[in-house]
């Protein structure tokens, strides 16, 4: 009787299928890594970095905490680490890196890329080296100084793109009749803080923005452009709607999408968000800088460290190696709206707000006019930070404080943190 020969090598075939499994199965390690990015734009560019960390046998354990501009993800950090399980690595941005690593946290980086600085810009080996141990992993740089449109709008409305803060103005009212909302924000404090520096930065400025937010000369406190910057942040909230209050930057950026809003001003992870909802740079929105900073670079760097604790030893070369690749850098900027934390790669398939950001960046760079970002962790404490985004947001919310109050408060505040 002639037997099924699929029973008989039923047992063979089942060796051969488990000597075969793939070995990774077993070699699979993995890294629990805590950030901030939620956003549809966020999660599709983290995305991109757990493909390619899984592609080398490395399995990214997601520890999102939901919040933009990291404040959260950072409350939640500090409170691991207290509670003795730090995450084995971290979205930390900033000169925070510094703190973290003097603190005893952070593990040393040894990587021969990483420790290459002709391959970063000075700020990047500024913010990820610490006593000349490198201690962070520079992903890429966001330019903040952005003003996203819908370009239907202005066309159907037959209105100029705004170039000028009163070209901006003095399209409300037509905007308004057509039942559009002029300028889309959110009202949350780090919202308020990064429009606050970047009317600032317009006012007056990237050496002016340096003066008074990071050497706090007392000219540069006492300066009446800042008085000028609250005015003008009062003036942009008359552009607003009222349902302003709680709102995240990427329902903002929703708004401008769909066209029920004309602008928003907001740093290029919009332009993250917009490609993972498939709109098209150029056609479904526009990019201009906002007015008077053509030539200025409001930057923020991401950056992830490690945290000190044996396993992580395993994956680190891995991890690094991913993060530093050329392609990973290239399509983690194109998912993620920024420009590579690296100098030496070429800019490719990149659109116009790419180009011009890695343009601009690179001449500021040179000539020392960017402005790193204090709503976004560049230049800052996290304490200090807090403080400016209170007395900003404060004033955004109390219409009887006067900008001439506010100037005074932020003057006595990071005369204080001095
Ligand atoms: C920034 C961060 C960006 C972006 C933004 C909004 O601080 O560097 O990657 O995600 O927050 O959450």
């Amino acid at each position: 009787m002639m037997t099924d020969p699929r029973v008989t090598l039923a047992p063979a075939v089942m060796w051969i299928a488990l000597i075969a499994m793939p070995t990774c199965a077993y070699a699979m390690q993995s890294l629990e890594v805590l950030h901030w990015w939620t956003s549809s734009g966020e999660q599709q560019s983290a995305a991109v970095l757990k493909e390619r960390l899984a592609d080398r046998n490395l399995l990214w354990v997601d520890y999102p905490v939901r919040g933009g501009g990291g404040d959260s993800a950072m409350a939640v950090l500090k409170a691991r680490v207290i509670d003795r399980s730090p995450p084995g690595a971290a979205q930390i941005i900033g000169p925070d890196i510094q703190h973290w690593a003097q603190l005893g946290f952070l593990s040393p980086l040894h990587h021969a890329q990483l420790d290459d600085t002709s391959l970063f810009y000075p700020v990047v080996n500024e913010l990820i080296r610490v006593q000349g141990q490198t201690v962070a992993i520079p992903l890429s740089i966001h330019r903040i100084n952005w003003m996203w449109l819908n370009p239907s709008v202005f066309e159907r409305l037959d209105i100029p793109l705004p170039t000028t803060w009163s070209q901006l103005e003095s399209s409300a009212p037509v905007l308004r009749a057509a039942g559009i909302i002029p300028l889309a924000h959110g009202n949350e404090p780090w919202q308020n803080a990064t429009l606050f520096e970047i009317v600032l930065l317009s006012q007056a400025g990237a050496s002016f923005y340096r003066q008074y937010f990071i050497d706090r000369d007392e000219s540069a406190l006492t300066d009446p452009s800042v008085v000028a910057a609250f005015e003008q942040l009062r003036t942009l909230k008359t552009l607003m709607d009222p349902h302003i209050n709680q709102r995240e930057w990427q329902q903002a950026s929703r708004l401008v999408a769909d066209g029920e809003a004309a602008v928003q001003i907001m740093g290029d992870w919009v332009k993250g968000e917009f490609s993972a909802w498939g709109l098209v740079p150029g056609e479904d929105y526009l990019c201009l800088p906002v007015p008077g900073t053509n030539e200025q670079h409001l930057y923020s760097i991401d950056t992830f460290v490690m945290f000190l604790d044996e396993p992580n030893a395993v994956p680190m070369p891995t991890f690094i190696d991913t993060l530093l690749s050329p392609d990973l850098q290239r399509d983690f900027s194109l998912a993620k709206g920024t420009i590579p934390a690296r100098k030496d790669l070429p800019v490719t398939a990149v659109d116009d707000c790419s180009r011009a950001s890695h343009h601009v960046f690179g001449q500021a760079s040179q000539s020392g006019m960017l402005a790193p970002s204090i709503a976004h962790s560049m230049a800052m404490s996290p304490e200090s930070e807090d403080a400016v985004f209170e007395i900003v947001h404060r004033f955004f919310n109390d219409e009887r404080m006067t900008p001439e109050l506010a100037a005074i408060q932020l003057a006595q505040t990071l005369r204080a943190l001095k």
